[in-house]
């Protein structure tokens, strides 16, 4: 509300402009008064996190978190430009910067093996805020989701496998009240898990796991939650993503190619969730 106002105080019209200056906090929120202040207004955004220059900025999806419902208040609304500065993750905190690496280790195993090979073999470098190897991942990151997000805006088809690893990820997330670990830290223990059901259910062989997790090991993200897999289980048909009653997997099928599958079944699922990957 207190946004809403600044936009009366300040009196903006149809011909002002919102920037975004900040964290995927700032631009998911900005982006929303924008899209709602006077049915719209435009608005840029200059993201400053990793998470924000390579995800929630590009896409167009804006949102305000309620009590009852994370992102479950918003609308599309594309940003005019996006402006990224790759110096700006030199003040970022270490672990912000790690756990934003975790959604370009995402793009990689979804759409790009030469992106997630680059990863492997620079990690060094991009922890050391390397600018070529900065910008090499992030405009890749940014190009990989524009073209997902211009072949299907709204979510219908092909945008949904920019949910890998966020099926479980997001169980782990609401299981642990948002307050336990970060966004990427679930993430990439729901990319593990889904690469594991990946090779449990033949549809790809055991390095695609082991790869995954040999970058998971290298940033020192946690590979275990502790949670008890049935609760793990009951959240998941709980996601707003369950189809019918089906739930949706995106699963890796290679490095850099993956499927949409609703053929998980709760054995399989309760069988990898048992399993650890120490
Ligand atoms: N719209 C989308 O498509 C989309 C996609 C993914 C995530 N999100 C949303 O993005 C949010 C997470 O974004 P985030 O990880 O950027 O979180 P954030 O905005 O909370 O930023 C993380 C922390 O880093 C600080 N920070 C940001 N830039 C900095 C800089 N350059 N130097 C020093 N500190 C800096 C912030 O103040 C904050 O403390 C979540 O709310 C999530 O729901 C949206
Ligand atoms: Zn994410």
């Amino acid at each position: 509300m207190i946004l809403y106002e600044a936009c009366f105080d300040h009196k903006l019209d149809r011909s002002s402009l919102i920037v975004a200056l900040g964290g995927g906090v700032v631009g998911d929120m900005s982006g929303f008064v924008a899209a709602t202040f006077m049915r719209g207004i435009p608005f840029i955004q200059i993201p400053t996190s990793l998470l924000a220059q390579v995800d929630s900025s590009i896409g167009g999806k804006v949102a305000v978190n309620h009590c009852k419902g994370k992102n479950m208040i918003g609308s599309f609304y594309q940003p005019i430009a996006v402006f990224i500065d790759t110096e700006t993750l030199s003040t970022l905190p270490a672990i912000e910067l790690v756990t934003g690496l975790v959604e370009v280790i995402k793009y990689g195993v979804i759409k790009d093996a030469e992106l997630f090979e680059y990863i492997e073999k620079s990690l060094y470098d991009i922890l050391q805020l390397d600018q070529k190897a900065l910008l090499k991942i992030i405009a890749t990151s940014c190009q990989i989701k524009a073209d997902i997000v211009a072949e299907d805006e709204k979510e219908k088809h092909v945008r949904a496998i920019l949910n890998y690893g966020h099926t479980i990820g997001h169980a782990i997330e609401a299981l642990t009240h948002y307050k336990k670990y970060r966004h990427g830290e679930a993430v990439a223990i729901g990319m593990l898990y889904a690469a594991r059901i990946a090779v449990e259910m033949g549809l790809t062989g055991n390095t695609v796991f082991e790869r995954q997790l040999s970058l998971v090991k290298r940033l020192g993200l946690p590979l275990s939650t502790g949670l008890k897999p049935k609760d793990i289980i009951q959240t998941l048909y709980l996601d707003k993503k369950a189809m019918s009653g089906k739930l949706r997997f995106v699963l890796p099928t290679g490095i850099g190619e993956v499927i949409i599958s609703d053929q998980v079944t709760e054995e399989i699922l309760s069988r990898v969730l048992t399993s650890n990957f120490v």
